[in-house]
């Protein structure tokens, strides 16, 4: 069959293909764990419910406008005033499919074939596959002390005459690590002197631990004109538990956004309208939700790194942010997909391996589901790597016994 060379190029979302591994196992009866999803499992906000089903009732579900519904632009507007302190007109604004379309429609009108986009490694899975998809090329980097905390001179020395842009992921999918202010104020104004695009892809903001408060990237810019090339990319998929909605947004200048809105509106049309009203409910209704899930993310990762702490062999850095958490397992395996696949045979536990990210040896746990899940999903992993541990495993009723 005759298929695109980018058609080809582009990998499964090794993230989604994790989920539907653990739909079938669960389908079968099997006692699955998935500590590798991506996903809040609280309830979506009661206002954004009501008021999706409101236009659901009223029967007046159509066409939108490409960008999005002028009252999400608004409420999008108030939401960049509250967390940016910045006021943002309707024209700099677009709604999308998610976070990921507003990234994806960002990089097709900034990107030419062979440019270049830079990233911090371990990176989220879809940067590599989005550029490829432009016909650009993704470019990571590793900082060079090993840390989840990348450096400016780490980046600058990958930036050259195809860059043009930079994206920065903070809190950081798969590491939780939140980059220090400094480090912002120094990427803003590199990009600015270098005249390149900076993508702050914002989605965990607001799911941040131990005191930490949001971090505003356009203090740090000097140039707030029309002619900026910075571009803020948030959605209500992590912090409200929308998943499933499909609706994230981009500020960015008024020309950008409008390349962004032609291309959107040849490739979907602007989001759902249901959609669209259930945002607008989320972001203007009671936000107690939100708070309520930061506690319960940062609970979790208190559990999940005393647990890992005690887990002999493993490394692991406290994330600060996010509900994930990306520990160094090469002491029992490096190769992280055969580390992970040997976990979901023996133990039906799910987690991602590293090498998706950009770093093997390593397997990114995610912490946004039950307290119980990651205390047993933790001792099953234990029983199966340490030589020591005894003979035998239950779960539930079924016995398991060490074969290996
Ligand atoms: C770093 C990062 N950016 C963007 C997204 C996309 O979010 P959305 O569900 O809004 O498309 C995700 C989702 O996993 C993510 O981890």
């Amino acid at each position: 069959m005759s298929i695109s060379q980018i058609g080809r190029s582009i990998a499964e979302s090794a993230t989604l293909k994790l989920n539907e591994t653990a739909a079938i196992l669960r389908s079968k009866g099997e006692p699955v764990i998935h500590l590798g999803g991506g996903e809040p499992k609280s309830m979506p906000p009661i206002d954004a419910i009501v008021t999706a089903a409101q236009l659901l009732n009223s029967g007046e579900v159509r066409y939108t406008p490409a960008d999005g519904i002028p009252a999400l632009k608004k409420a999008v507007i108030r939401y960049t005033e509250e967390f940016y302190h910045r006021h943002v007109e309707p024209e700099n604004v677009i709604c999308s499919g998610g976070a990921k379309q507003a990234i994806m429609v960002a990089l097709q009108a900034i990107l030419n074939p062979q440019e270049e986009v830079v990233y911090p490694a371990p990176y989220w899975v879809s940067y590599p596959e989005m550029a490829k998809l432009c016909g650009g090329v993704g470019v990571p980097v590793y900082p060079e002390d090993g840390s989840f905390y990348p450096r400016l001179k780490d980046i600058e020395a990958k930036v050259g005459p195809y860059t043009k842009a930079v994206i920065i992921n903070s809190p950081n999918n798969p590491t939780g690590a939140m980059y220090p202010e400094s480090f912002i104020a120094e990427i803003v104004q590199f990009c600015e002197d270098r005249d390149l695009y900076l993508i702050m892809d914002d989605i965990y903001h607001r799911l941040i631990f131990d005191g930490r408060k949001p971090i505003n990237c356009y203090k740090y810019a000097k140039d707030l004109s029309e002619n900026s090339k910075l571009i803020v990319v948030n959605g209500v998929s992590k912090q409200y538990a929308m998943t499933g909605f499909r609706l994230g947004w981009a500020v960015a200048s008024r020309q950008l956004i409008r390349v962004m809105t032609n291309i959107q509106s040849h490739q979907t049309s602007g989001p759902s309208a249901i959609v669209q009203h259930a945002a607008v409910g989320a972001l203007m209704g009671v936000q107690a939700g939100v708070e309520s899930l930061r506690q319960t993310l940062e609970n979790n990762r208190n559990v999940l790194i005393s647990r890992l702490q005690a887990f002999e062999g493993v490394k692991v850095q406290r994330p600060d942010g996010t509900f994930y958490c990306f520990a160094d397992f090469s002491a029992y395996d490096k190769n992280s997909a055969r580390l992970a696949q040997k976990l979901l045979d023996k133990v039906r536990v799910l987690v991602m391996p590293g090498i998706e990210f950009g770093l093997d040896g390593h397997l990114r746990i995610s912490y946004c589901g039950a307290v119980k899940d990651i205390t047993e999903g933790i001792e099953r992993m234990k029983w199966v790597l340490d030589p020591d541990a005894p003979n035998e495993l239950y779960i539930g009723t079924r016995k398991l016994v060490r074969d290996w």
